[in-house]
């Protein structure tokens, strides 16, 4: 066992705190990774408001890369010294998705067995079994994922969580290829990574769409063609007409992914699709919201599909090193998305910048 600071949001809306934790000795399967970076994201913001589950005292933070201190019995896949990035879905090998090849889609995944603690014994949550706003934390070894140690970490640990669900949206769930015309409802980091991934796949045209004019000039530079602020334009009939192009008939872009995860903007996703297009959810609803109320003869009419997109749908040991290798070679511009470095003790200040739409992502720096 060892004694490491950690930031942990102690009750429902009480401001974040930086405290000394204990961090077990890994066991049997489990690691212990020195942490390098860390991405602020809303889920963490919803874990301290309570919106998640009220397991409190939760240990924060997970989009993370770092160096694997100590390895666990029976540990294989990693070893002290590699540079990984963490991921929460550590797939199980045993169920039905796993057994038929597409692990991208278990949903029996796991985490550490041991508990991290305060200094009084009290049992941590790990934020999305990760907990990586810490010097140091406990994980599933099947948790890290080695990629190139050449690798920015401040970059690197965002494809932990919201840029990997972005851009996976788009080329995973989405299966965006070249030519395929793609909308982008909202513009944050998980919207611009989405812009980022369909560049990639060469997506022509891509269309952001947000209500906030910074997002939208950030759109660009990550390879957006062209830009509805939807703030003053009916974005349904702009995604339309820019969409068809040349092409006579065309009723929207092939792909629309819906980044912000409200109602109306599905909605607008919905009615912005093409004949046999493809709506993707990747913002993340409360439990509250409801599907629109749409007529049933509009989902069947227009063919396609309605899909959402769990973590992007990425298989982290396929998809981090193949992305970490783009980004190396200067094809995915990972240090986009890292708007500023900050401390441990300024968490609470990043949640702030992110509830005014100030940054795509702060990311910790350890
Ligand atoms: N139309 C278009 N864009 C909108 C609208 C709207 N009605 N409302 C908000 N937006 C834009 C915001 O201006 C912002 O650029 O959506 C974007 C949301 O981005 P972020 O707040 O940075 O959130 P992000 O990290 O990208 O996550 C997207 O998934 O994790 C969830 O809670 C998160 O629902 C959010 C979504
Ligand atoms: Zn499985
Ligand atoms: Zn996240």
């Amino acid at each position: 066992m060892q004694q490491v600071k950690g930031v942990i949001a102690r009750s429902k809306g009480a401001p974040v705190e930086v405290v000394t934790i204990n961090v077990p000795d890994p066991g049997p399967g489990e690691a212990v990774v020195k942490i390098q970076a860390c991405g602020v994201c809303h889920t963490d913001l919803h874990y301290r408001e309570g919106g998640i589950n009220d397991e409190f005292p939760f240990l924060l933070g997970h989009e993370a890369a770092g160096i694997v201190e100590a390895v666990g019995e029976g540990v294989t896949g990693v070893a002290p010294g590699d540079f990984v990035i963490l991921n929460w879905r550590a797939v199980c090998g045993q169920c039905r998705a796993c057994k038929r090849g597409e692990a991208q889609y278990c949903f029996n995944t796991h985490n550490a067995t041991q508990q991290m603690t305060l200094e009084d014994g009290t049992e941590l949550t790990p934020a999305l079994g990760i907990g990586a706003f810490a010097e140091k934390t406990l994980v599933a070894a099947g948790q890290c994922t080695k990629v190139d140690p050449d690798a920015r970490p401040a970059a690197a640990g965002l494809l932990g969580c919201g840029v990997m669900a972005g851009i996976g949206a788009a080329i995973n769930t989405g299966a965006v290829t070249r030519g395929r015309s793609v909308a982008v409802i909202g513009c944050g980091g998980v919207g611009a990574a989405a812009i980022a991934g369909s560049a990639l796949a060469g997506a022509s045209p891509i269309i952001a769409v947000d209500i906030d004019a910074k997002k939208l000039e950030k759109a660009k530079s990550l390879g957006a063609t062209h830009t509805v602020d939807s703030s003053a334009t009916d974005p349904v009939a702009a995604i339309k007409e820019i969409a068809a192009g040349f092409y006579e008939g065309a009723e929207g872009a092939d792909v629309v992914i819906e980044a912000v995860g409200r109602p109306e903007t599905w909605k607008q996703a919905f009615y912005a699709r093409d004949l046999a297009g493809t709506v993707v959810l990747v913002g993340v609803p409360t439990p509250e919201m409801k599907v629109p109320d749409l007529p049933l003869i509009d989902v069947f009419g227009r063919g396609g599909a309605l899909k959402s997109s769990w973590y992007g749908d990425c298989l982290p040991t396929r998809d981090f090193p193949m992305l970490i290798d783009l980004y190396r070679q200067g094809r995915l511009d990972l240090d986009a998305f890292v708007t500023e470095e900050i401390a441990l003790d300024e968490i609470e200040a990043a949640f702030e910048k992110m509830h005014h739409g100030d940054v795509l992502r702060s990311v910790v720096i350890l």
